[in-house]
C-alpha cells in the first residue's frame, strides 16, 4: 500500500468508472435537483430552507461551519453554529470549511445521519479565511495537495456514508478552473457547484462568467451546478441552457424572491394586480414581500433559527426591494438575542424558547403590519394579511415589557434614540439619522395613537 499525502496510508480509491456511476445515482437520489439554495451564513438556516422548498426549491445547502469547532461539538453547541434540520428538510447538504482532513471527516461523521452530503467550501473569500487557511485560501495551488488529502481522506473512509461534494470559484485564468476542477472529482468529489467569480474582492460584483462554469461541465464526469448571476425565473433557466449544469445554484437573490424558482405563473400572486411582480422580474412587490414575511415568520414559530439577527436579516431582504429604507429601521424595534429577546443562557431545545419565538413574531409581524399601513397596504384596523396570515396582536407587548423591553423604547438603535430624546450625538450621524428617526418616531406615534383609540373604543 502507497504512502498518501501526509505520510498517511492510502485507502481504498474505487475505479473512476465506478465513481463516477455512484456521482450519478448520489444525484439521482436526491431526485435530480435543479434548482437549489446556496449556503448562505446567517441566511440558509432551517426556516428560510423550509419556505424555500415549498416553493420550488430541490435542494438546499446549510449555511458553512467550522469543521475544526464542530467536531466533537455537543448537540447544543451544533445548534448554536447554525445545524438544526427536522425531517422536512431534505435533500440537505452541509457545508464546512476545514483545514485538516481529520476535522473534516470527523464532522462529516457527526451529521451523515441527518443530511444528504457533507460539502468542501473551497471559495470563501473573506480576510478570516484567507489569514485561516481555510475556504478560499485553499485555492492556491501549493494548497492543493492539502485539498486533495482531505477529501480522499473523508472520501475513503469506510464509516463514512455519504458523499462529498465541493464548492468552488473560478480562476482567471480558465486552463487553472479545470485543472482544479479535475483534481477534485479524481480525488472524489460526486457534485461540484462552481460559482462563476473570481475570489478577487475587486471582482465580486462582477458578471458571472457561465463560458467558464460550462468548460468545467465539458469538462467533467460527475455532475455539476452553476452558481451566480442568477437574479430570476427566466435567468435560472438560462443560466441551465448557457452552462449545460444540471442544476442552477441560486444565493442573493432568493433573500429577497423566495419564490424565484416557481414559474411567474405557478407563484403566488397577490390580490391586488397592480402590486403583483411583473412576468420575468426579480424582484417582488412590496405586497408579496409582506406576504413572504409572513409566511417565514409562521415557519419560524415552528422551527426557530438560532438567532432573532438571522430573521430580522431575512424580513429586511424580504422588503428591501419595494419598501422606503427609513421605515426598515423598524425591524430593529424587535431587539436581536443580546438585547434580552432570548435569554443568552437558554438552551437551544428548551421548551421556553418557542414561546419566546412566538412573542418574537409577533412582534415581527406589528412591525410589519405598521410598514404595511405607512405604505397604504393595509388600514390601521385590518386584523390580517390573509386569513391564514394574521397580524400581531399588540397584547405581547405588555407581556414583552414586563420581560425588560418595549417595543416603543427599542424602535431604533441607542444612537436614533438618543437623537429622539433630543442627546447629544455627532452632527454627521445626526445629518444621516434624522430622516431615518423621524420615520420612526411617525409610525410608532401612529401605531400608539390607534391602540389608544382602539383602547378608549373598549
Ligand atoms: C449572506 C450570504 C452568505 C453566504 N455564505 C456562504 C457560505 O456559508 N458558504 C459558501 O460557500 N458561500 C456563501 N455565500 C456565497 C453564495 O453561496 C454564492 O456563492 C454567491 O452569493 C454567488 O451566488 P449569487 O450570485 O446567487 O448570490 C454567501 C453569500 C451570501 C449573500
Amino acid at each position: 500500500m502507497a504512502l498518501g499525502v501526509h505520510g498517511r496510508r492510502a485507502r481504498h480509491v474505487l475505479p473512476e468508472k465506478i465513481r463516477v456511476e455512484r456521482a450519478w445515482n448520489f444525484y439521482r437520489e436526491m431526485g435530480s435537483p435543479r434548482f437549489i439554495c446556496a449556503p448562505m451564513v446567517g441566511q440558509s438556516e432551517l426556516p428560510f430552507r423550509l419556505m424555500l422548498r415549498k416553493a420550488g426549491c430541490d435542494l438546499c445547502y446549510t449555511p458553512m461551519m467550522h469543521a475544526e469547532e464542530f467536531a466533537g461539538s455537543s448537540e447544543e453547541e451544533m445548534a448554536r453554529q447554525g445545524f438544526a434540520t427536522c425531517a422536512e428538510d431534505r435533500p440537505l447538504v452541509v457545508q464546512f470549511c476545514a483545514k485538516t482532513p481529520e476535522d473534516f471527516l470527523q464532522a462529516a461523521l457527526q451529521v451523515q445521519d441527518r443530511c444528504d452530503a457533507v460539502d468542501l467550501n473551497l471559495g470563501c473569500p473573506q480576510s478570516k479565511a484567507m489569514k485561516g487557511g481555510w475556504g478560499g485560501a485553499l485555492m492556491e495551488e501549493d494548497q492543493w495537495h492539502l485539498v486533495y488529502a482531505i477529501l480522499r481522506h473523508a472520501c475513503t473512509a469506510p464509516e463514512l456514508r455519504i458523499p462529498v461534494t465541493c464548492k468552488i470559484r473560478i480562476f482567471a485564468d480558465d486552463r487553472k478552473t479545470l485543472r482544479f476542477a479535475k483534481m477534485l472529482e479524481e480525488a472524489g468529489c460526486s457534485f461540484l457547484t462552481v460559482h462563476g467569480r473570481q475570489r478577487d474582492r475587486a471582482l465580486h460584483h462582477a458578471p458571472a462568467r457561465w463560458e467558464a462554469v460550462r468548460l468545467v461541465r465539458d469538462a467533467l464526469k460527475i455532475p455539476v451546478a452553476s452558481n451566480g448571476g442568477v437574479s430570476s425565473y427566466d435567468s435560472a433557466l438560462r443560466c441551465l441552457e448557457e452552462t449545460n449544469c444540471v442544476a442552477v445554484m441560486v444565493a442573493t437573490a432568493l433573500l429577497q424572491n423566495p419564490e424565484l424558482f416557481l414559474p411567474v405563473t405557478e407563484a403566488e400572486t397577490e390580490d391586488d394586480a397592480s402590486t403583483t411582480c411583473a412576468s420575468g422580474s426579480s424582484k417582488p412587490s412590496l405586497a408579496q414581500g409582506v406576504r413572504h414575511c409572513l409566511m417565514y415568520l409562521q415557519i419560524c414559530e415552528r422551527e426557530p433559527p438560532f438567532s432573532v439577527r438571522w430573521a430580522r436579516d431575512h424580513l429586511r431582504a424580504l422588503l428591501a426591494g419595494s419598501s422606503k429604507l427609513d421605515l426598515l429601521a423598524l425591524l430593529d424595534a424587535v431587539p436581536t438575542d443580546a438585547a434580552l429577546s432570548i435569554p443568552q443562557d437558554m438552551s437551544a431545545f428548551a421548551p421556553e424558547r418557542k414561546i419566546h419565538w412566538k412573542e418574537i413574531c409577533q412582534d415581527f409581524r406589528d412591525v410589519i403590519k405598521t410598514i404595511s399601513v405607512h405604505e397604504g397596504l393595509c388600514s390601521e384596523e385590518s386584523r390580517h394579511w390573509r386569513p391564514d396570515l394574521p397580524w400581531g396582536t399588540a397584547r405581547t407587548r405588555p407581556a414583552l415589557k414586563g420581560m425588560g423591553y418595549s417595543l416603543v423604547v427599542e424602535g431604533a438603535s441607542a444612537a436614533q434614540q438618543a437623537l429622539l430624546r433630543g442627546a447629544p450625538v455627532s452632527k454627521r450621524f445626526a445629518e444621516r439619522q434624522k430622516l431615518k428617526a423621524l420615520a420612526i418616531k411617525s409610525c410608532f406615534q401612529a401605531a400608539s395613537r390607534s391602540e389608544r383609540r382602539k383602547t378608549q373604543a373598549t
